[in-house]
């Protein structure tokens, strides 16, 4: 696509970034609407608020060119460099979210990010994709194709394997950019397969 471009966000972004997730994945996704209501907007700005100020990640958008300030946020990927022996699930669990997530799907969501990190990358500094997505309305014309592109190029420029987890319907997305499937996992109660990959840097 020649009209949109691939940057990184500042903070100016924030408030279209807070409704990309709801954007992105609730016209098709139930699963993402209970964990991730509209109501959780502020959190994603916070979240990435934080991300924009750390110098271990990159958050990478995709808006039209000379777009008006606020920014429209129309894809977003986020990846973070974790040390060799970095545990937990660092931001995803550091601010309250508000009473209309389904608490327990979020807490299984987030316990099986932690746990296949830790098993497939510890012992080397690397990747974690952590967040991806396209505005529905602008889904297939490139632009998660171009976001996931710079994403490897950062990747292998730093030399770095990048650990994603996936929902089942992106995996073969995954698979056409290196991303190879290390392990799946149906969550609990939801009948929901998410699925583990990693790329590793060439
Ligand atoms: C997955 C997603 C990021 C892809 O972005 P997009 O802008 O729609 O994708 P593109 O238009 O760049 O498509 C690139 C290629 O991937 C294919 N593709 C797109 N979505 C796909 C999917 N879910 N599964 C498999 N292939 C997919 C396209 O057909 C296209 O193939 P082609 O180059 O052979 O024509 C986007 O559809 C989305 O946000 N989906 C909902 C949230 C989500 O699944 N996020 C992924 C994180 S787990």
């Amino acid at each position: 696509m020649s009209h949109v471009v691939v940057g990184l966000a500042d903070a100016t972004d924030l408030p279209s970034i807070g409704t990309l997730h709801a954007r992105a994945y609730h016209p098709t996704r139930e699963w993402h609407r209970r964990i991730f209501p509209e109501s959780i907007a502020p959190w994603w700005e916070n979240k990435y608020a934080m991300d924009i100020a750390d110098p271990n990640s990159y958050v990478l958008k995709i808006s039209p060119p000379d777009s008006p300030t606020p920014t429209p946020v129309l894809g977003l990927l986020s990846l973070r460099k974790y040390d060799a022996n970095e545990k937990g699930a660092e931001r995803w669990t550091s601010s309250p979210l508000p009473p209309e997530v389904d608490k327990e799907a979020y807490d299984a969501m987030i316990k099986s990010m932690v746990e296949y990190r830790e098993r497939f990358m510890l012992g080397r500094v690397h990747l974690c994709l952590d967040h991806f997505g396209v505005d529905h309305e602008y889904q297939g014309r490139g632009m998660g194709k171009m976001l996931i592109a710079k994403a490897c190029e950062i990747a292998d420029r730093e030399k770095l394997d990048v650990f994603v987890q996936a929902n089942e319907f992106a995996e073969s997305f995954y698979h056409n950019f290196g991303f190879g499937t290390e392990g799946r996992l149906e969550m609990p109660l939801d009948g929901v397969t998410q699925c583990f990959l990693v790329r590793k840097c060439s």
